[in-house]
């Protein structure tokens, strides 16, 4: 947790065992699981739509999708966090399908109802061609839920230094400011690819329990719904 990570691909390679630990270096996303579940859940019925996790990790989105009916596949370009994520699914006896590799690089992935891509898009160098990706693999009515961290000052003092150096609640080098996002940009990039915004909804953190709830302040995480 400690340990001050400059590349990003070694970084998810590196902590990819811990995938599964709750109390571990992935214990936000394991508390964040459930809100993002449930702002799927309130806007689309997933029950038998195909789904794409993208940056899918070890997993813990896609098998919450997986169980609640929809045909989910999960792309990842950490070999270790797919293998990790193939282990567990055998493991809870669900049908999901891994792929290893870049999302930018992979062709002929089909077309989906709906993208996932939560806290994926401010790891890559190049935003924009992420969005020209999901625009060709989805169609008309096709939704797109996504979560990043919003780019200013605010969501550079929570999400990087207290986060990384002081709450010590994510792995150091995790993030890097620069690859921040905010939701003005990632508007204009949608909409280039005919997807319109339904809506943005602000994340809360609470470190005292370490809890998430949603709420209208966007400054630093937040949700977004997109619609085709
Ligand atoms: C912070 S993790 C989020 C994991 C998962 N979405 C979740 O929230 O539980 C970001 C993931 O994106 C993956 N990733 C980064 N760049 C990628 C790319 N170009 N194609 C596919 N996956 C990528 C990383 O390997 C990592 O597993």
């Amino acid at each position: 947790m400690t340990k001050n990570n400059n590349n990003q691909e070694d970084l998810f390679d590196e902590y990819a065992y811990d995938w599964w630990n709750k109390t571990g270096n992935y214990k936000l996303l394991h508390k964040l699981n459930p809100l993002r579940l449930e702002y799927i859940l309130s806007r689309l019925e997933i029950k038998n739509k195909k789904i794409l996790d993208i940056g899918c990790g070890g997993g813990i989105l896609s098998e919450e999708l997986s169980k609640m009916g929809a045909k989910v596949t999960g792309i990842d370009s950490s070999k270790k966090s797919i293998n990790i994520a193939k282990k567990h699914a055998k493991e809870q006896d669900l049908e999901i399908e891994y792929i290893n590799g870049s999302i930018l690089d992979v062709s002929s992935l089909g077309n989906f109802d709906c993208v996932v891509c939560f806290e994926m898009i401010e790891h890559i160098h190049d935003p924009k061609k992420l969005i020209e990706k999901i625009g060709t693999i989805t169609q008309k009515k096709s939704h797109l839920f996504m979560s990043t961290i919003n780019r200013n000052l605010k969501s550079f003092v929570f999400a990087k230094i207290f986060a990384e150096y002081i709450l010590n609640v994510v792995p150091r080098g995790t993030h890097q400011y620069a690859k921040f996002i905010t939701p003005y940009e990632l508007n204009n990039m949608l909409e280039q690819h005919n997807f319109n915004i339904s809506s943005i909804d602000g994340i809360l953190f609470n470190p005292i329990n370490e809890s998430f709830t949603l709420g209208n302040d966007t400054e630093v995480n937040y949700f977004l719904h997109a619609e085709k």
